[in-house]
């Protein structure tokens, strides 16, 4: 791909780089000659795990740092030409239960490293992981950009408000900036510790553990599932892009899958799982969107970027790694 050529060389930071997207994005750029720096908090809800970067540990440098830092982000991002500020508080059930950390690292956090950016690396690509839950509950399918934002969490709210931030630092002071709308991530080096995020690894772990998975009603609620090393060629893709400036672009795979089909294509790569339908409960219901399923238009007409695993390959990925590694993980 012609974006992991262009990586070779240089410098790039990812903040939230020890968790699922950004360890797979540094081994992606690292394995491509460049020169990969990583600040992570390493706060104990989120997927942060030294295992993640343990095949590169000697190809990149590890900072455990907080993106609400300020010198700790102005001494990262010094020299940097590509910036995948991934740090977050990623559940967005959690965020209604406590939204001033939410705020604190989801909008603050992500202020400092705009600021630090502006002082002291003005010509530094920025690459911001906002979400589909800016779009809150969903008016049509497939979604595109300019679908309404009608957010039903404080994490949808405050990655929109971030998306706001990096149109302003674009507009206002010329930084080169672009926020990206990630679907359903799921894949090898998520966290396994809680199903705060992450249903479909969280139903292989269940899976793997003779456990039930447990639907909310029918099941019929449509996502789009995008396997994470899909998701972190796009980034890149997206990143080496020199027209992607000030954008917003969806990244999923562009399919719809039923939550219920996916339970099954868990349940059939590890035999005897069993599937149960419970009423769907009341906090669960109030943040549910509707059916989910991006609209890919705008980065395929700018970028060679494809999604390539299947739903089903990406799980059978995923299983046989945790079914090497999973005593890093839960
Ligand atoms: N996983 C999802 O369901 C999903 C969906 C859409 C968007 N995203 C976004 O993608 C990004 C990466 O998510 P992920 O799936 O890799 O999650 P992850 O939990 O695996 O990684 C997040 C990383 O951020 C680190 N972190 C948290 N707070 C920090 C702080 N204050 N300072 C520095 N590091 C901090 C964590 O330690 C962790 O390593 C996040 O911005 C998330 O909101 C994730």
């Amino acid at each position: 791909m012609k974006s992991l050529r262009q990586v070779s060389g240089k410098n790039i930071l990812i903040t939230g780089g020890a968790g699922m997207i950004g360890s797979t994005l540094a081994h992606f750029a690292a394995c491509s000659g460049a020169k990969v720096r990583i600040v992570d908090a390493m706060l104990p809800l989120y997927g942060g795990n030294l295992f993640n970067l343990a095949d590169i540990r000697d190809q990149v440098e590890f900072v455990e740092g907080d993106i609400r830092d300020v010198a700790a982000m102005e001494r990262a991002v010094v020299g940097v030409d590509y910036i995948f500020d991934l740090a977050a508080q990623v559940s967005y059930t959690h965020s209604n239960k406590d939204p001033m950390l939410d705020l604190d690292i989801n909008c603050r956090g992500h202020l400092t490293v705009l600021e630090a950016c502006r002082k002291y690396a003005p010509k530094a690509k920025l690459v911001f992981s906002s979400s589909r839950f800016v779009y809150g509950s969903t008016e049509n399918n497939p979604v595109n950009e300019s679908h309404p934002t009608n957010c039903k969490s404080i994490y949808g709210i405050h990655k929109l408000a971030v998306e706001k931030y990096l149109s302003f630092y674009h507009d206002a002071y010329g930084l080169d900036t672009v926020s990206v709308r990630i679907a359903n991530p799921f894949g090898p080096k998520q966290q396994m510790k809680h199903n705060g995020y992450g249903i479909v690894n969280w139903f292989i772990r269940m899976a793997l553990e003779r456990q039930p998975l447990t639907i909310y009603g029918e099941g019929r609620q449509l996502r789009d599932y995008i396997f994470v090393q899909d998701l972190a060629r796009g980034l890149l893709a997206i990143a080496t892009t020199p027209g992607t400036s000030g954008e917003v672009f969806n990244l999923g795979s562009g399919i719809g899958t039923a939550f219920r089909e996916m339970a099954t294509t868990v349940a059939d790569c590890i035999p005897n799982t069993i599937i149960r339908e419970v009423p769907w409960p009341a906090d669960r219901y109030f943040v549910e969107t509707g059916d989910y399923i991006s609209d890919l238009a705008k980065i395929r007409a700018a970028t060679d970027w494809v999604p390539e695993a299947s739903f089903r390959e990406g799980v059978e990925k995923t299983i046989e790694f945790y079914e090497m590694h999973r005593r890093h993980y839960w």
